[in-house]
């Protein structure tokens, strides 16, 4: 796993060469504390507290424009948050000498939207980021993109474009899009909305 940038130093242990912080194993997996987001005027979360914990699924629930969106997009930072601090396996992600990227590593995420890439092929939407970020060869990466393929039934769609899907079998892509980077835990944005009520049980298993 990718080293983390140091933000917070430890009382007494600040030698040189300790600036290199790894996730805190003891610490809860995602913990939020008085997240503020307001976009103008408009106070979207107003003081949101919570903490997953490693292996625990949590689901947000509440009516459409409530802020769910944005609370998701807050925790890898897709959106600034006003205030709060989010923790990320002990390492404060609002800080701003932290290594987003390397934290963005371990959170996979599937938009609402899917945005998946339109120009290219299921296989290659599923191989790309593991071969630009993760530097997996094209055989791997092929090999992990077709069994995440399988998990969702579309091992037989990896040469269909985007377009010739239907909404629920280009959200399974994106579901398997982002399980192919093997992440450490995972932020679903409304992941079955779009998927049949059979199928719903499949992905939440997966
Ligand atoms: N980028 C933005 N700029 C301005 N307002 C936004 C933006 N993103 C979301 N909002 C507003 O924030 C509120 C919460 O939106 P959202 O998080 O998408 O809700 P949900 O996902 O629960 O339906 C809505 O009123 C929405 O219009
Ligand atoms: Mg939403």
């Amino acid at each position: 796993m990718a080293d983390i940038h140091e933000l917070s130093h430890v009382p007494g242990d600040d030698g040189p060469g300790d600036s290199v912080r790894r996730p805190d194993p003891d610490a809860p997996a995602i913990a939020v504390r008085d997240l503020h987001k307001s976009f103008g005027d408009v106070e979207v979360l107003k003081g949101i507290d919570f903490h997953v914990d490693h292996g625990q699924v949590v689901c947000v629930i509440g009516p459409s424009g409530s802020g769910k969106s944005t609370l998701l997009r807050c925790v890898n930072r897709l959106e600034e948050p006003s205030s709060g601090q989010i923790l990320v396996e002990g390492i404060d992600i609002t800080d701003p000498e932290t290594n987003l990227d390397a934290v963005r590593a371990r959170i996979g995420m599937v938009f609402q939207q899917f945005n998946l890439f339109p120009h290219m092929t299921v296989l290659r939407n599923l191989t790309i980021a593991q071969q630009r970020s993760l530097k997996r060869d094209r055989a791997e990466a092929d090999r992990i993109a077709r069994a995440n393929l399988a998990k969702v039934g579309l091992a037989d769609r990896e040469d269909a474009y985007p377009a010739h899907l239907s909404g629920g079998q280009q959200q399974r892509v994106a579901i398997a899009r982002a399980l192919s980077m093997e992440p450490d835990m995972m932020l679903f944005d409304e992941p079955t909305s779009a998927l049949d009520p059979e199928l719903v049980g499949d992905v939440s298993r997966s």
